[in-house]
């Protein structure tokens, strides 16, 4: 059962590993260097971490191309560091969750090795295969990393299909004896002590290539039903699928409260708005603000007794929110602020994406400086197909998945606090504006506003628990919502704009408490500033 449990009143952290802190001067980060920053999370109050993968890895994608789920890649340290880490954290109150990448393996995972042997390997069936003769693609499938999503292996004849990059070749779900290997490995983890897992593009695990499905398959709930009762039922997990193609509908059977697949997942809709419709993330659109709400206002209802929110502006595979709807600016402290505000008052599990707390902004750098595959591949594909080289950068500037994955902003040293070495991408240059060492100790910083925020969630039970209203769902500039149980009322009043808002509205709440705000003299009582944020409270 999903009720009443700790993950409702809590917020989680997601680490980027390779990012986070180095340890040992290679210029990658590793886990020693997160169990050196636990006392930094601890006091940013949060409960849980989700750790992006941390598996051995060819890393063609960052570690989400796993070739041994059960062991750890010595880049990042060894099961004994892991083991560490999660005692560590436990010492703090603090769960791990691990990161579960069960679409596809890395094509140097044993299984595939033996796979791609011949067709009466014992292996072979574990990944997804089609007949078919050197060149005659079996469909016009394509790869989300670009390319088409079939590669052809002399050896056996046949094509392997890939969702993702070539290294990354989709296991078979159809295939009990995959899914058993599967529980036996989560488990194993479980055993160890790891407090949750994160399902990376669970979505698409039951896909049908002859049909051409991917997302939602006809056999995926059952699959996740199946997951869930041979591992997570067994322990008092917080888990957290990735379903791009989520509906509310379908997020009520993920995260249904009778805790038969997850506790939540992460949906996207209110993240692809500033695109053109129909095409893909590197086709820019401006942002449609009442489209906006009208999403995140209907997820906040729909899911209300019935399931539940996972609440998110950032993660490893999306720009950073200050830049891409805020302004990194002039207003970048204060925009910081109001994107923390409006999301921590709703109703979900809130989760902090790395330097996030602290503001940190998008990586305008030159092609030669980043890493990502995905972002690579976009600028040699749209090159060839006659896309200027301005219009390109401009989509990677804005959308690259990059901008997140740029180091941890630590301190004003050298390389941010990062690393001794060089690291593995290059520091954004404003670190030395920009990091945690300038912001602890400031009670105005945006850390302390996220520290904040993320007390009054453990407080107030309005928050976990309370209805959702929209207030002016039609304004223009204003974001608004008012949050209600038994014993309190929660007001939030935004301003997503940089111009002053006009806020009639305002003065009905002038008697509250206010709890946070991210202007330090109260302002005027019908008119908001650039991207001001309040949020009040009244005792019933
Ligand atoms: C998810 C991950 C992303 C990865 C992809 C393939 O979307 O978040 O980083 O590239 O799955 O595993
Ligand atoms: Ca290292």
């Amino acid at each position: 059962m999903n009720q009443d449990k700790w993950w409702k009143k809590s917020v989680v952290y997601q680490i980027y590993p390779k990012s986070f802190q180095d340890s040992n001067g290679d210029g990658i980060g590793d886990l020693n260097g997160i169990i050196s920053r636990l006392d930094y999370l601890q006091n940013l109050g949060i409960e849980a971490i989700w750790l992006s993968p941390v598996y051995r890895s060819p890393q063609d994608d960052n570690g989400y191309d796993i070739s041994d789920y059960q062991d750890i890649d010595p880049m990042f340290g060894s099961l004994a560091d892991m083991e560490r880490l999660i005692v560590e954290a436990k010492k703090r109150k603090i769960r791990i969750m691990m990161d579960l990448v069960l679409n596809h393996s890395s094509d140097e995972h044993f299984w595939f090795q033996e796979a791609r042997k011949s067709r009466e390997n014992p292996y072979h069936d574990y990944y997804v295969w089609r007949d078919g003769e050197e060149g005659i693609l079996p469909n016009d499938m394509r790869a989300c990393f670009g390319g088409s999503a079939w590669e052809w292996v002399p050896e056996v004849g046949q094509y392997y299909f890939h969702q993702f990059s070539i290294k990354q070749p989709d296991l078979n779900w159809e295939n009990p004896k995959v899914r058993q290997e599967i529980y036996r490995m989560i488990n194993w983890w479980m055993e160890k002590g790891v407090g949750g897992f994160r399902l990376d593009v669970i979505d698409v695990i039951a896909k049908e290539p002859d049909k051409k499905v991917t997302g939602n398959g006809s056999r995926l709930h059952e699959f996740i039903r199946e997951l869930s009762r041979e591992t997570f039922q067994k322990g008092d997990l917080i888990t957290v699928g990735e379903a791009w193609g989520a509906t509310p509908e379908l997020a009520r059977l993920y995260s249904n409260p009778d805790g038969s697949e997850f506790s939540m997942v992460f949906q996207f809709e209110h993240m692809v708005l500033d695109q053109q419709p129909g095409k893909d993330k590197w086709d820019l659109a401006p942002l449609p603000f009442l489209k906006l709400k009208e999403v995140l206002g209907r997820w906040q209802t729909e899911l209300h007794g019935c399931g539940w929110n996972s609440l998110f502006w950032n993660n490893h595979d999306l720009p950073r929110i200050v830049s891409r709807f805020g302004n990194d600016k002039e207003y970048r402290e204060i925009s910081a602020k109001m994107f923390a505000i409006l999301l921590h008052g709703m109703q979900g599990t809130p989760y902090v994406y790395q330097g996030e707390e602290l503001g940190m902004t998008n990586a305008p750098y030159e092609i030669e400086d980043y890493r990502d595959i995905e972002l690579l591949n976009c600028y040699h594909e749209r090159l060839e197909q006659g896309y200027s080289k301005e219009e390109i950068m401009k989509s990677i500037h804005t959308k690259g998945r990059d901008n997140a994955r740029t180091p941890m902003q630590w301190d004003a040293s050298a390389n941010a606090g990062f690393s001794t070495g060089t690291p593995w991408i290059r520091v954004n240059p404003n670190y030395a504006e920009i990091n945690a060492a300038s912001q602890v100790n400031d009670p105005d910083s945006i850390f302390s506003c996220y520290r904040r925020l993320i007390g009054l969630r453990k407080e107030y039970d309005v928050f976990a628990e309370g209805s959702f209203r929209m207030l002016m769902p039609e304004d223009e500039s204003v974001f608004a919502y008012v949050r209600e149980d038994e014993s309190h009322e929660l007001a939030v009043i935004c301003n997503f704009f940089g111009d002053e808002a006009a806020c009639p509205v305002l003065k009905d709440y002038a008697s509250w408490e206010l709890l946070a705000a991210n202007y330090a003299k109260n302002g005027a009582s019908e008119v908001l500033r650039p991207f001001e944020a309040r949020m009040y409270i009244r005792r019933k």
